[in-house]
Order: structure tokens, then sequence, then C-alpha cells
């Protein structure tokens, strides 16, 4: 099916735009994610409320101005690891109205699992931002400022509630991709998930090097493995929860790396220094419409009444 034409279709608003409605934000997992969204949220000035099953957790978001409860309503965010993605909300009291959704690296799993007990209240979402470090003590209120936002497009999605999520990734300073889960998944198998698996190969062979290759380890070992100090266990999540969209992306790696040292090497480098422009663009508030902006590689930086504006690649 080809994608919907981007920017155009909305016209410009004639009059002053209404304040759009906030709803309160509540957030489960008050860890390195969720603990920055909730400071963020907070520090703006917007109604935030919290839980997290570790009290750590609970009293550092609460001297940071977050309504420790186990009552949530408006926008709920499940910040919480992926293996608890599912029990999440289990002891919470919920808003029957409110809208669900998650910041899990991983997006067709989780949401296979949170619809089939709340619907289409639930909106996918993963913030494309963090650190190798986890837990409260890694809260950072700028972790979002300028981050990619992936926000799941489904066929049965309800744009209204969608639109609720993208507000808050708004608020906080992020940019927000539509895409469906399905797409996400491959993505980010590409970007981040066969990073993380190729880190960790990086790290393992440097070691068997011996104690001379770590001590003259400079830049270019430091840079790619990076994130080889992330807790494994949220590694793993990862990989094993999108496992076969990573093998078929470390597939692709692996015939890369099949070529010609130099014809790799200027491969690799072409992308790098591949720099695009941006195209301010209107996005109507439509599915096909939305989904092709992030297709292009673009996202929305601006929700008014009518329309989304954004932004797309300007061609290299
Ligand atoms: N770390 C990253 O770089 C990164 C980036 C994007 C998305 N994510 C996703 O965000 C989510 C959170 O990751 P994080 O890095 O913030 O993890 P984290 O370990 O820093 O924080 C998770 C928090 O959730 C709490 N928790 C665990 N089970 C809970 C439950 N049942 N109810 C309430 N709280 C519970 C923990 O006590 C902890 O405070 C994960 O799903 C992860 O896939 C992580």
């Amino acid at each position: 099916m080809a994608d919907a034409p981007i920017g155009g279709a909305a016209p410009a608003p004639r009059f002053p735009v209404p304040t759009l409605p906030v709803p309160p934000v509540g957030v489960v997992g008050l860890g390195q994610l969720g603990g920055s969204l909730a400071d963020a949220l907070a520090a703006g000035g917007r109604p935030v409320s919290g839980w997290d099953v570790d009290p750590a957790a609970r009293d550092a978001a609460a001297a940071r101005g977050v309504r420790i409860t186990q009552e949530m309503a408006g926008v709920v965010v499940l910040a919480v690891p992926l293996p608890a993605m599912a029990s999440a909300l289990e002891g919470l009291t919920v808003d029957p109205d409110a809208t669900i959704t998650d910041l899990g690296s991983v997006k067709r799993p989780v949401l296979e699992t949170l619809a089939a007990t709340l619907g289409n209240r639930v909106v996918g979402g993963h913030p494309m931002c963090g650190t190798e470090r986890s837990g409260h003590a890694a809260v950072d209120p700028t972790l979002f400022t300028g981050a990619r936002w992936a926000l799941c497009l489904e066929p049965d999605t309800d744009l209204s509630r969608w639109l609720r999520v993208a507000e808050v990734a708004l608020a906080v300073g992020a940019e927000v991709v539509p895409v469906t889960a399905a797409e996400h998944d491959d993505a980010v198998a590409a970007i981040s998930h066969v990073p993380h698996l190729l880190a960790a190969a990086l790290a393992a062979a440097a070691a068997e090097a011996g104690p001379l290759a770590l001590a003259l380890a400079a830049g270019s070992f430091a840079g790619g493995t990076r994130v080889v100090g992330s807790d494994p266990a949220f590694v793993t999540a990862m990989v094993e929860g999108n496992a076969v969209p990573t093998a078929a992306a470390l597939a692709r790696v692996q015939q890369q790396l099949a070529r010609p040292w130099p014809e790799l090497v200027a491969a690799g480098h072409a992308v790098v220094t591949r720099t695009a422009g941006r195209r301010t663009v209107r996005v109507p508030l439509d599915r096909a419409a939305l989904l092709s902006l992030g297709r292009a590689g673009g996202a929305v930086t601006r929700r008014l009444a009518a329309f989304v504006e954004g932004w797309v690649p300007e061609p290299a």
C-alpha cells in the first residue's frame, strides 16, 4: 500500500488554537526512565503521581515533587522492566477511562499482553533515550530533551488516546515518531538490539586478546562498547523479547562483514556523512498520514487542534 502524502493537507488554523486539556499522569516504575519522566513533568508544573515496588525509588520521587499513590488516572505510564509489564497494574487502582502507555524497549509482545486485558485503552511507546545506568539514582529530568519517542499506531489504536500520550512526550521535550509495533521492533533490532550484542562481542573478544589490548583501548573501543555496562537482565530481556527481528538484523550485519574491507568501510562512512536538512510539515490527524511521517524518518514536534506539526528529512 502506498504511503499517504505528508504535509500540505491540513489547512492553517484561521483562529486562535484553543488550549488543549492536560490530563494528569501516573508513572508506574520510578527508575531511570519512569523517575526521569515523573521528575521532568513535575518540574514543568504538571500533576504527576507515581508508584514503585521499591520504597527507595518512591522516596526519591517524592522528594522531587511526585505524589506517591497507588491510584492512577489520566495517562498511566508503565516504566517497569519488560518481564514486569504484564503484572505492573496489579494492586493499583486505575481509573476505568485512563489511557495506558508503556516505555518498553520491545513493542509487539508487550502490546499483545497489555491489549488482552486493556483493549484499545493501550498505546505502546518507547522513548529512544536512556543510559547504561539504571534505578532511581540514574534519574535525569533532561533525559527526553530532543529524543525520539516511538508511539504505536495500530489499526485499532484510539487516535484521541494516542494524541494524549503524544502530548506527554512532547511536554518533556521529546519528538514523537508514529510507528506500528512491528515496524518499531524491526527498526530497533537494527539500531539498538544488535548494537548491544555487537558491543558484548567486541568486549569479550578484546578480553580474549589480553590485558595489553585492554590497556591500549581508547576512543573507538569505548564508543563501540559503552552499552556493555547496562544491566545484563535488561539487555537479555530486550534481545530475547525481540528475538526474530534481532536475529534478522544480526544476519544483515554478518553479510556486511563478509564484504571486502575497503568496500565495507566506504559504505559505512557514506551513511554517517549523509547530512540531511529538515522540512517543517503539517500532518492531518489521520493514522495513514502520521505513519507516513514516521516511515519518512520524520517526527511530530507540536500538537495543534486540527493537525500536528513536525518535520521530515530533506533528501541529501
Ligand atoms: N534503560 C534504557 O536505556 C531504556 C530506554 C528506553 C526504554 N527502556 C524501557 O523502560 C523500562 C524501564 O527501564 P529503566 O531503565 O527505567 O529500568 P530501571 O531498572 O531503572 O527502573 C525500573 C523500576 O521499576 C520498578 N519496578 C519493578 N517492578 C515493578 C512493579 N511491578 N511495579 C512498580 N514498579 C516496579 C523497579 O523497582 C525500578 O525502580 C523498561 O521496560 C525498558 O525496556 C529502557
